[in-house]
């Protein structure tokens, strides 16, 4: 169908959105429902589910900012520990008079969750003394098969998220674990599988940078990419403050910055979450409101660009028969990942983001998911 706006109207090329965007790997092939704009058909009468999965720090700072924003109809809580559960969900409950009309309910079985429109996946492991991340990993993801396929088989056209770390590896077993059940001949596809990925990171390092120059984050457009965490890739090539390209104008106005500066600014976003966890032990609530701005633009159909963790084969010189999951700023709507802006990275940044391809891929190898 001939796509009509206002710039087309004034012979403005409609070109430009596919010469601006890209889509994952198999989206197209993958459901009607997966491809560009054929979002799901709105309903009126549709009453928005979200499921959590894992009722700790982090579950429970979603469930709160999804319940203040009025984000959801009903919320399912799933955690392996019955009393504690309970108790979250019963805390909430209790507030019922101040908030929007919500369903709470709970229960560590996964029918509770059945017909979701977002799953949230927190659940995860905690490192114990001496345990390597290798190690740590192989539990998550024995904890993940016990949370995937039932997510999936009760919520089969849900959208699911993944937030337990390492995010970006997790992301991937939850895409090749959401095929699991015997009744699925595939799993989702990969346009409904997402991690939280850099969402937090680059909120981080718009804080930072906004704080700075003092003005508002929000008119601060700054992404980090790439791996979740210690070795995520800084974009300073396209951060703009309020549209004004960043680098080229402090370049023309001589003011002196050397890479080395640009490189301790990034470490010090990635350190943040660092400072939180050796101060009050975990991280919550910036979280909460990353995670539930994801769900705010994937449920209500924003068509927000986020940078999130997503199929990454293909993009960026990774290679096509790569399948891991890093983040790139993505186009989220009411049918996941809808386009991918191409990104121009300098060749460092390019550099940095095929390397920790490579090493998560390496990583992947040793969890026998391949096919
Ligand atoms: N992606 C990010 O930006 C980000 C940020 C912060 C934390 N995290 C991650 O989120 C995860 C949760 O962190 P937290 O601080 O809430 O931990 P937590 O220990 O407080 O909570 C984890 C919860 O998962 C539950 N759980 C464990 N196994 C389960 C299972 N099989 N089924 C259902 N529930 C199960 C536990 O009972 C617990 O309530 C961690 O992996 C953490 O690293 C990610």
């Amino acid at each position: 169908m001939k796509k009509t706006s206002s710039l087309s109207e004034l012979g403005f090329s409609d070109a430009a959105t596919t010469a601006f965007f890209r889509q994952i790997k198999d989206v197209a092939a993958s459901s009607s429902a997966a491809a560009g704009d054929a979002d799901a058909p709105s309903q009126p009468n549709h009453r928005i589910k979200i499921s959590i999965v894992g009722a700790g720090n982090v579950g429970m700072a979603i469930a709160q900012t999804i319940l203040t924003q009025d984000l959801a109809d009903e919320i399912a809580l799933v955690d392996a520990k019955p009393e504690k559960l309970r108790g979250e969900m019963l805390d909430l409950q209790h507030a019922a008079a101040f908030l929007p009309r919500v369903r709470i309910v709970s229960g560590t079985y996964y029918a509770v969750t059945a017909g979701s429109d977002l799953a949230i996946v927190t659940a995860g492991a905690r490192q114990l003394p001496g345990e390597t991340r290798l190690d740590l990993l192989h539990r998550n993801v024995a904890l993940f098969r016990t949370v995937v396929p039932p997510l999936a088989q009760h919520s089969p056209d849900a959208l699911l998220l993944v937030v337990s770390n390492p995010v970006d590896v997790l992301t991937y077993v939850a895409w090749k674990l959401s095929g699991f059940p015997p009744n699925r001949l595939s799993g989702f596809p990969p346009n409904r599988v997402i991690g939280s990925g850099t969402n937090l990171d680059s909120s981080r390092f718009r804080s930072l940078l906004a704080d700075h120059l003092e003005v508002n984050a929000q008119d601060v457009q700054a992404y980090m990419v790439g791996e979740h965490g210690d070795s995520s890739v800084a974009l300073w090539s396209s951060i703009s403050i309020g549209g004004v390209p960043m680098l080229s104008s402090l370049r023309e106005s001589d003011v002196e910055f050397e890479q080395a500066v640009l490189e301790r600014i990034r470490k010090a976003v990635v350190g943040s979450a660092y400072e939180v966890i050796r101060l009050k032990g975990y991280t919550s609530w910036a979280i909460g409101y990353s995670v539930a701005s994801l769900a705010r633009s994937l449920l209500r159909n924003q068509h927000r660009i986020h940078p999130i963790s997503l199929l990454a084969s293909g993009f960026h010189g990774i290679p096509d028969d790569r399948e891991v999951f890093l983040s790139l700023p993505a186009v989220l709507g009411r049918s996941g990942v809808i386009r991918i802006p191409s990104v121009q990275l300098t060749e460092e940044e390019g550099k940095r983001l095929r390397k920790s391809a490579q090493t998560l891929w390496e990583i992947q190898q040793q969890l026998g998911l391949a096919n």
